[in-house]
């Protein structure tokens, strides 16, 4: 192998373990990126990942929550294996569900929910909206009033409307009563 492989083998391991979470095994991917292995660890949280990161391995692990957003950072990330987790599939996991909806929508199937009890054992490709619970509740408060001055903008153009027509209309009346208001001005 000539020096410059040798130099670039170095470089891809160096790269690959500098940011590797202490509970997981990194190697370097031949297409570019990282394969971020935290398999079987015990893991009740996620750990900080390599923002490199392309492939990752989180199966068999004590993991409920994925924060939303936490991928957000990742942008080569594209295979994620979460099986074999204690997901609690409240609204909290829609992030997670749309992520793989996105990219992997097979691996829905795989996925499954150990609580709230209405979807234990449930995999995440099966729960409907409103099993998920109530995740408007943010928004509701916003849109709600953004709706309420929708609407009475709406009221407001519409009077606004209807008044110029039958004002309108009384004119044209008016003129066809008296047509000589019109006509007789020189
Ligand atoms: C899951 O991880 C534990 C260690 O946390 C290990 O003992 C066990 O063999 C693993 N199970 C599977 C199915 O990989």
């Amino acid at each position: 192998m000539p020096a410059w492989g040798v130099l670039f083998l170095l470089w891809a391991v160096v790269g690959a373990t500098k940011d590797c979470p202490a509970s997981c095994n990194c190697h370097a991917l031949e297409t570019m990126g990282l394969w971020v292995n935290c398999s079987g660890r015990r893991l009740t949280a996620l750990p900080i990942l390599p923002a490199r990161t392309r492939h990752l391995l989180l199966a068999n692990n004590s993991l409920h929550v994925v924060p939303p957003g936490t991928f957000d950072h990742l942008p080569q990330l594209q295979m994620l294996d979460v099986t074999q987790n204690p997901w609690h599939c409240d609204c909290s996991i829609t992030y997670l569900r749309l992520w793989l909806e996105d990219r992997m929508p097979e691996a829905l199937h795989h996925v499954v929910c150990a609580s709230p009890a209405l979807v234990a054992a449930r995999p995440l490709n099966q729960l409907t909206g409103s099993e998920l619970g109530n995740c408007g509740w943010q928004l509701q408060g916003s849109w709600a009033s953004l709706r309420l001055w929708w609407d009475v903008t709406l009221v407001a153009v519409v009077t606004l409307g209807l008044a110029l027509l039958v004002s309108l209309l009384c004119t044209l009346a008016r003129l066809q009563h008296e047509p000589g208001t019109v006509t007789s001005r020189p």
